[in-house]
């Protein structure tokens, strides 16, 4: 493509660059992450850009943030191709591809209201990570869409 037909959406100084997340899923992403546009950070989106590996892929860099571990365990099971970049002082210090972990524990809530996990017990949330979604270890409840929504960290 030409230079002046490119979209250029300008570099960051510090904080990351989730890549090569699935197409459409950024918006999830964003909620996994709690940012919700009251902070004070620079957030840039890209919504299903061409790309060569994907076809469509979403794109995000988040000015000033890095990510923790279990936000990342999360956002791998919306965006399991992703990459996470980490940039310092305009480089890419760091670029990881996100894994699928074989549990999530203590970041998701329980959909299933009577579940122990839901009760006030000192119970943390527990859930085995499957091919199409997340099952709860204490009444197998299963979670497929809407992760987001149940997102408790
Ligand atoms: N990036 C950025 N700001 C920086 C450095 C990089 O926004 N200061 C973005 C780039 O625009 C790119 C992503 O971070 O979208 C990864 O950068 P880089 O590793 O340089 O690009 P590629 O080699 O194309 O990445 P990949 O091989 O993972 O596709």
């Amino acid at each position: 493509m030409s230079p002046d037909r490119e979209l250029r959406v300008s570099k960051i100084r510090n904080g990351t660059v989730i890549d090569h997340i699935t197409g459409g899923q950024s918006l999830n992403v964003l909620a996994i992450l709690g940012i919700d546009g009251s902070e004070e950070f620079s957030v840039s989106i890209g919504m299903n850009v061409p790309s060569d590996r994907l076809g469509h892929k979403d794109i995000l860099k988040v000015e000033g943030r890095e990510l923790s571990q279990s936000e990342v365990d999360v956002l791998s099971l919306i965006a399991p191709e992703a990459t996470i970049n980490i940039v310092r002082d305009y480089e890419v210090v760091e670029k990881n591809r996100v894994e699928p972990p074989a549990e999530v524990v203590g970041v998701l809530s329980c959909p299933n209201r009577n579940c122990i996990s839901n009760d006030d017990e000192p119970v943390e949330t527990r859930f085995t990570v499957m091919a199409d979604g997340v099952r709860c270890d204490y009444c197998s409840e299963i979670l497929r869409d809407r992760l987001a929504e149940h997102i408790d960290v």
